[in-house]
């Protein structure tokens, strides 16, 4: 009987060892189960940081880029052009914004002789007329001056002061053997209306109004403006003579820009005219000759308050 109770008790405390030994082989088995839940769930997250980290990286992009539309910067700014500015930039999205805002303050974000208004600073050497800013019929400009015979041809009429600058320019040139003839300055309303229906008539409009104002349009209105030639070349030849040479680098110190210049027909709205000159003061064409801009450009930023 003693035997058999030993042996009971053996197996008993092998039945024990046994459960022990399962529950510490289940219980390791369910530790590394739960760690490589743990790693796993770890591992998933770091591709979420990664993205984030890319999202700051657009948004300070975007950041960057959001002080090139801000057009209030810019000192010729209209509050009035706000909108045009926008539509213009985005007609436009390469162009920089302080081209947009000239552009839009020159008007040319809308066709020419669409949007016109009556020209400012009349009477003074800073008026600006173009297809969009016209003189009135009855538009003729004070102290008007016939220029003298020896570099004009008879009867060209120039404001006082435009007229004594030219003189002076005229003179320059002659010291240097050139030779400058006025063969066309101030046109009233009437003649400009002539000419311009003459061309309309031979050429078409279309082709017209790239070379020739309509009348109230022409800047020969305002009395300081000359078309001029050396006395033998035709006019319209004037850029393969030494006088326009000349007048590339002296005109600007006499106070006249050649004021259609070549590839600025966008701005100018007209095509390239060699021969015609602006009076607009020293100061004036001192900037734009160096700027190599246009009167337009010009006006937009610094008169067209
Ligand atoms: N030829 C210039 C553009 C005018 O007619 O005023
Ligand atoms: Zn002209």
């Amino acid at each position: 009987m003693a035997v058999r109770r030993k042996r009971r008790v053996r197996v008993k405390k092998l039945n024990l060892a046994i459960f022990v030994l399962t529950i510490v082989l289940i219980t390791a088995l369910v530790t590394k189960a739960v760690k490589s839940v743990y790693t796993l769930f770890t591992t998933k997250k770091e591709p979420e940081v990664v993205e984030k980290k890319e999202k700051k990286k657009e948004t300070k992009n975007e950041e960057v880029k959001e002080p090139t539309t801000s057009f209030e910067q810019l000192s010729y700014y209209k509050d009035t052009n706000h909108n045009r500015y926008i539509r213009y930039q985005n007609a436009n999205p390469d162009l920089p914004i302080e081209t947009i805002v000239t552009y839009v303050n020159i008007g040319i974000d809308n066709p020419y002789y669409t949007y016109t208004n009556k020209a400012k600073y009349l009477n003074k050497t800073t008026i600006l007329v173009n297809k969009y800013n016209y003189l009135t019929s009855d538009y003729v400009p004070k102290n008007l001056e016939t220029i003298p015979l020896s570099y004009a041809r008879s009867g060209m009429k120039l404001v006082n002061v435009a007229k004594d600058a030219y003189v002076e320019m005229a003179k320059a040139a002659e010291k240097q053997k050139m030779k400058l003839v006025v063969t066309s300055s101030y046109r009233d309303y009437e003649y400009q209306e002539n000419i311009y229906n003459r061309y309309v008539k031979s050429d078409g409009k279309e082709a017209a109004d790239t070379y020739s104002g309509r009348p109230g349009f022409s800047e020969h209105q305002t009395g300081l403006a000359v078309d001029l030639y050396n006395g033998k070349t035709v006019y319209t030849q004037f850029e393969s003579t030494k006088e326009f040479d000349w007048m590339q680098e002296n005109a600007h110190k006499y106070g006249f820009i050649l004021r259609f210049p070549k590839d600025k027909e966008n701005i100018t709205g007209y095509q390239y005219e060699s021969w015609h000159y602006r009076y607009v003061g020293e100061e004036i064409a001192e900037y734009i000759h160096e700027h190599n801009i246009t009167y337009e450009e010009y006006y937009a930023q610094f008169l067209d308050k």
